[in-house]
């Protein structure tokens, strides 16, 4: 896949790993458009990266899903990349019953359905393109599961799972789908502000330098440090690292 001369809309691009892949694709000749539900951040990035085209919408949100696609198809009809990155992370206990389900709730339509949702939206204007591809955000997270984010934990497995049935659907036309598997990551806002550096953990420019290099060598899993592994790993391998990381 080519990585310079493209129209992208990267979901959740004002901060963290989407703002970090909005900035690298910026540099290198793409027109880049961010989405996200904060004005401020929004303004913010703009500020950082003057080149970026920011739209305020609520992907959760299933009317504002399609303002923003028809929005996008007028503007910008040649969009021919889509990175679903928008994604919120709660820590739920069900030892508490329902008490905490509306969480699940945003958690499930952020996502998932939204993400499916605006791949079935795009899916026809990137058809019509030459070349074209969508890049889904999963998580190391929906291979080995972290326990107190149970919800965040299981709608990224299913995104995987989604990727690739979507991959194997596309085949023959002209969109690649690519999914990219980031570590923990310590400087984005996904646990409300950055979290600690440590050995296991990668910055956002390190994520988007290697979905950056996935994107122009058509890998269409693209894990990223620490997730590597746990690709590669078999089921015991991967039980082990799950009593590991949940002790
Ligand atoms: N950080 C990690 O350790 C890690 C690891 C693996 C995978 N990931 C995945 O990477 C992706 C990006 O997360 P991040 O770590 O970069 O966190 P982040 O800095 O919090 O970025 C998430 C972005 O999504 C936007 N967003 C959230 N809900 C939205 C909604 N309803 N509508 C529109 N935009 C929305 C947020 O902006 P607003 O709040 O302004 O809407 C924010 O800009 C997520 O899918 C996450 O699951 C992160």
């Amino acid at each position: 896949m080519r990585t310079s001369g493209n129209t992208i809309l990267i979901t959740g691009g004002a901060t963290g790993i989407g703002f970090a892949l909005a900035e690298r694709l910026d540099k290198m000749g793409n027109t880049v458009i961010i989405c996200g539900r904060r004005q401020n951040k929004l303004d913010e990035a703009k500020r950082k990266v003057p080149g970026l085209h920011p739209i305020r919408c609520d992907i959760s949100n299933r009317f504002e899903r399609v303002h923003l696609f028809k929005r996008i198809s007028l503007s910008y009809r040649s969009l021919n990349i889509l990175i679903n990155n928008a994604g919120i992370q709660r820590a739920i206990s069900f030892r508490n019953g329902d008490r905490e389900l509306d969480n699940a709730e945003d958690e499930i339509e952020t996502n998932l359905k939204a993400q499916i949702h605006l791949s079935a939206l795009f899916i026809p204007l990137l058809a019509g393109q030459s070349e074209s591809a969508m890049i889904n955000v999963s998580s190391g997270l929906g291979f080995v599961p972290l326990a107190r984010f149970p919800v965040y934990c299981a709608t990224k497995a299913a995104i995987h799972s989604f990727t690739m049935s979507l991959r194997h659907q596309l085949k023959g036309t002209s969109i690649k789908v690519f999914e990219l598997i980031p570590p923990i990551v310590h400087d984005t806002e996904l646990k409300g502000k950055p979290i600690e550096k440590a050995d296991w953990t990668l910055s956002s420019a390190e994520v988007a330098e290697a979905a950056v290099r996935g994107l122009e060598n058509d890998q269409y899993e693209i894990p990223v440090g620490p997730t590597k592994r746990w690709l590669a790993s078999s089921k015991a391998d991967l039980d082990r690292a799950f009593l590991e990381i949940n002790q």
